[in-house]
């Protein structure tokens, strides 16, 4: 923006009207809560949602491997709450079934023990419903028509993981209802949590034309229409699901998102890499995201794609240790990135770090409280809390935790000091206790295992007990 003159800026739509919302408001704080007053916040959360939780694209593909993370959790003294199962728990990658023969014939029993370990579960589930006739959700789908199609009138189908697949029309709302519904088979397994994935929605053989029909409500539409708000709609009944089916505070974790879908989902940024520039990236994306309603985020910790190194690993969990949705994730067939896998000192880095979360959980906490009244993120820019302070309109490489707590991570390879701005106030070196004037930058040392972290001074900072799971309180 701003690239043509500095004197405008021009927004057009390639198709159509264009709405503008023109939001106002005195301060950066006001216009965020009067943004959310608009498009909506994120309810309160379950506390366990909060703590440290472990992925990877391959684990749930035999329930040996699962065990194994979830004994390893424990015998490294690792607190966490969750363990999320990629694709491979289905019975070739059709949803809400379960591969049962990797799970001994009882993934309900699995679940339980994992529950019984602290340990809830969330699979994942993508909109390409598997077409293959003897497949009940597909054959439901499609008698009841509760697919997008083809300007033809058949059945519109492209490729995902199953295969060749067919997309529900989320815009329709008996069709929301039958994907809420159809989430009982997990809900009654005992998942905790539904990661909603690939619902831009994404397709292996080109986009989806234009023409394809979509619904709006109960409006033919297109997909050219309708595109920006299918994950929307695939998060609100996701969410509808699990309210009706488990009574509390449903958590989705979505990677598509639209205005508003703060209200039903947390989001994670997608596919990262294992790269510097990607946790660099970090700080500005989950900033930005916060300014736009959306408080409950993370990034894939330790990079999705290529192979992590202990440092980068060590770096990321420092520097991601107060985003709001803490989950280390890696694609199929890349290096291992659990906290173990590079032995020490990245192992007690990473243990050090997240007891740290677990012990300011309180903190988090509270903050969603607020946030559901105004709005604010928990984890937001500098220039959210002195928006008059023009040294921090672009500061990319800090950040704060509500109104008190300062982070400025090491986000460059072989770091080992770094200029830290302390904004107006007097700031206290959480580590040390040293005490700062505000209003200049200081030099700190940042040895492999320090997060320079800085609290207002005069903050009274509630502070937990260490808990390895959060999970059995709400
Ligand atoms: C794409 C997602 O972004 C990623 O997190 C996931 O592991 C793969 N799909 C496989 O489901």
């Amino acid at each position: 923006m701003g690239k043509e003159s500095n004197h405008y800026y021009f927004y057009s739509a390639v198709q159509g009207n264009l709405d503008y919302y023109i939001i106002g408001g005195t301060t950066l704080k006001d216009i965020v809560t009067n943004y959310t007053y608009l498009t909506g916040r994120t309810p309160l959360p379950q506390k366990w949602t909060l703590g440290y939780q472990q992925s990877r694209w391959g684990y749930s593909a035999c329930q040996e491997e699962v065990q194994a993370i979830a004994d390893n959790l424990a015998k490294y003294d690792l607190p966490c709450d969750a363990i999320h199962f990629d694709i491979d728990y289905m019975d070739g990658y059709r949803v809400f079934t379960w591969d049962k023969d990797k799970y001994q014939g009882n993934p309900k029993k699995f679940i339980t023990k994992l529950n019984q370990q602290g340990l809830k579960v969330i699979p994942i589930i993508d909109p390409g419903v598997k077409q293959d006739s003897d497949y009940h959700i597909y054959a439901e789908g499609l008698k009841k028509g509760y697919f997008v199609k083809s300007a033809d009138g058949d059945v519109y189908i492209n490729k995902v993981w199953p295969g060749n697949a067919a997309f529900p029309d989320f815009g329709r709302p008996e069709v929301r209802q039958w994907w809420a519904n159809n989430g009982k088979f997990l809900t009654d397994l005992g998942v905790a949590g539904i990661w909603i994935d690939m619902n831009e929605p994404s397709t292996f053989e080109g986009p989806i034309p234009d023409d394809v029909v979509f619904n709006d409500q109960d409006t033919p539409s297109t997909h050219k229409k309708m595109h920006n708000v299918y994950g929307h709609n695939m998060a609100k009944a996701t969410y509808t699901g699990l309210k009706e089916q488990t009574g509390n505070r449903p958590f989705v974790i979505t990677r598509a998102a639209y205005a508003g879908t703060q209200k039903y989902s947390t989001v994670w940024t997608g596919d990262n890499r294992s790269m510097w520039p990607h946790i660099q990236m970090m700080i500005p994306q989950l900033c930005n995201l916060g300014l736009s309603g959306f408080s409950f985020t993370g990034t894939d910790i330790g990079g999705f794609a290529s192979d992590t190194t202990s440092e980068l690993l060590t770096r990321w969990i420092e520097g991601a240790i107060f985003s709001p949705l803490l989950r280390n994730h890696a694609e199929l067939g890349t290096r291992q990135q659990e906290p173990w896998v590079f032995g020490e000192p990245t192992l007690n880095i990473y243990r050090k770090y997240l007891k740290l979360r677990y012990r300011l959980i309180p903190y988090l906490y509270d903050l969603f409280a607020k946030e559901t009244k105004t709005g604010l993120p928990i984890m937001r820019p500098v220039v959210l809390n002195y928006d008059q302070d023009p040294r921090v309109r672009d500061l990319n490489d800090e950040y704060m935790v509500g109104d008190d707590i300062l982070v400025a991570p090491v986000v460059q390879k072989s770091q080992f000091k770094r200029l830290v701005y302390l904004p107006a106030g007097n700031w206290v070196d959480f580590w040390n206790g040293a005490e700062y004037a505000g209003n200049q930058d200081i030099v700190v040392d940042t040895p492999l295992d320090k997060l320079p972290l800085f609290v207002k001074q005069n903050t009274i900072l509630p502070w937990g007990p260490l808990l390895a799971t959060l999970a059995m309180s709400r």
